[in-house]
């Protein structure tokens, strides 16, 4: 009894094993801290096997979770996927969240898009241990919108999102409630991912076997799977009623970005972006999805014929519009950035549900205005055989002057992928923890096909800049003091040290 009296969690954050008690010390305890929380989960992950292809399982890590307390709808399972549990909250739940690694390697998890204190966002330093549990307690301040959660270890992030552990975390509320937008069997979850397999299904990455050359393009080029997964099964066919689909899509890919269509031609309906809906639909032939961004998108199949298939594909495109280092070094992947690939398919049965009429205006949008925030000017770079931010690469524990805000300030990041003469330009979706942000304004760069699929209208966690391009944002900073990150999603950049803490003061 006492636990739901709210007394378990301080002895469980004391007695976290591999939890330092100076970081407890230093850290400001959630508000409202001692009051039991809405939802509570075991969220664990441990090495387990999947059969994703015929023949042999493949070995993977996944996230097994399991419900303590709250709606018996806050855990959905993925039946055969290697996903972890799609999360489901409301805003205004408090949330508690113990992580227990089954790991045989420190690991931390983060909420990729949250507005969290800084003892639950997952930082590396507050890596643990194997065997050790880690409590994350936070009230879900965001937006109605899909956000996900995947580990954020030190230099081990791509490895252990390769090897199966992300999932959806999806946050409802009261506006998005209003809409009656398509739910429960209209809801389709699309989390793309690609994977390489070798012969015997196992899956193959940048951390193991000879440390040569190869490995080191690999790397800094971002890892490219030749196996398309989308939510954790490699290319699914699904069954869907003669209705509109409201699709949730994810890229969950360490490196790879997609130029989405429909293969029927039928148009991206975009209502949501990264931080939730936007103001109105976006209506484009094809949406452009970079490493760790969302968006939400409308599919209407009730006109189309029993037995006819609708297609997620991603476009061709040169791969020099995403770029690699030095062109001439190192082999090209078998399948490349910008190879034409069907995701997913959808096989229209005879059944039929009404089709959801898209309202004129999704959500109130406040206006941004840069026009009196400081501007602070951040070049991606490529120097020493590392990619940079602002001539820095990561370090657990510096902040620069230039890195430091005071708590809920707005301020304009100013992201300069500037031109190389060695050709080493690469597109970089920049990502900033603990608040959607807004594109002010983006310029430069050569003619690029994924640009007209960058949907720039909505909030945004994580903002795509193309090779040669300068894209504004305008970000006002959480009221969470302490350590966060902003770092290039390529998961691989970001292992390499494409990656710096800024400091909420
Ligand atoms: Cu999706 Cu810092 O991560
Ligand atoms: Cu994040
Ligand atoms: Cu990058």
């Amino acid at each position: 009894m006492l636990q739901l009296l709210g007394l378990a969690p301080l002895i469980d954050l004391v007695g976290a094993p591999g939890l330092g008690r100076s970081e407890i010390a230093g850290s400001a305890s959630p508000p409202g801290y001692a009051q039991p929380p809405d939802v509570e989960l075991i969220l664990t992950a441990s090495p387990g096997e999947i059969g994703l292809l015929p023949g042999a399982p493949t070995r993977v890590w996944r996230f097994t979770g399991e419900l303590v307390r709250g709606p018996a709808s806050t855990l959905q399972t993925l039946p055969d996927s290697c996903l972890g549990p799609v999360i489901r909250v409301r805003r205004g739940q408090r949330v508690r969240i113990r992580f227990r690694n089954r790991l045989d390697e420190p690991s931390i998890v983060h909420w990729h898009g949250l507005d969290v204190p800084e003892q639950a966002d997952g930082h590396p330093r507050l890596a643990i241990e194997p065997g050790a549990e880690y409590v994350y307690d936070f009230d879900v301040i965001n937006r109605a919108g899909t956000y996900w959660y995947h580990p954020h270890p030190h230099m081990r992030t791509g490895a252990q999102v390769y090897r199966g552990l992300a999932g959806l975390l999806l946050v409802s509320d009261s506006d998005e409630d209003a809409l009656g937008l398509p739910a429960g069997a209209g809801e389709l979850l699309c989390v793309l991912q690609d994977r390489r397999f070798d012969a015997g299904n196992q899956l193959v990455y940048a951390d193991a076997g000879p440390s040569g050359m190869a490995q080191m393009m690999a790397t800094m080029n971002g890892w490219l799977g030749d196996r398309m997964l989308a939510s954790g099964r490699v290319q699914p066919t699904l069954d869907v009623d003669r209705r509109t689909y409201r699709v949730r899509l994810l890229n969950g890919s360490n490196a790879r970005f997609y130029k989405l269509a429909w293969h029927d031609g039928s148009p991206m309906v975009m209502i949501g972006g990264d931080g939730g809906l936007l103001e109105r639909a976006w209506i484009r032939p094809t949406v452009t999805l970079a490493p760790g961004q969302r968006a939400d998108v409308l599919l209407d199949v009730s006109a189309h014929a029993p037995g006819s298939e609708v297609r997620l594909q991603s476009l061709a495109f040169p791969s020099a519009h995403v770029g690699r280092v030095g062109m001439m070094m190192g082999q090209t992947p078998p399948t490349p950035q910008g190879a034409a690939l069907t995701l997913m398919t959808l096989r229209v049965s005879s059944a039929r549900a009404p089709a959801f009429v898209v309202p004129p205006r999704l959500s109130a949008h406040q206006a941004v205005d840069g026009a009196s925030a400081p501007v602070r000017r951040v070049p991606l770079t490529f120097a020493r055989m590392n990619w940079q931010l602002d001539g820095r690469v990561f370090d657990l524990a510096d902040v620069a002057a230039a890195e430091t805000v005071a708590a809920g300030s707005t301020h304009i990041w100013e992201f300069v992928n500037q031109s190389n003469p060695m050709g080493m330009e690469m597109a970089h979706p920049i990502h900033v923890h603990g608040r959607q942000f807004r594109v002010l304004s983006r310029a430069g760069g050569a003619a690029n096909s994924l640009r007209e699929g960058i949907a720039d209208a909505g909030w945004i966690d994580t903002v795509v800049v193309l090779p040669g391009e300068t894209v504004r944002v305008q970000v006002t900073f959480s009221k969470h003091a302490g350590l966060y990150l902003y770092h290039c999603h390529v998961l691989e950049h970001e292992d390499m040290g494409m990656m710096r803490n800024f400091r909420i003061a």
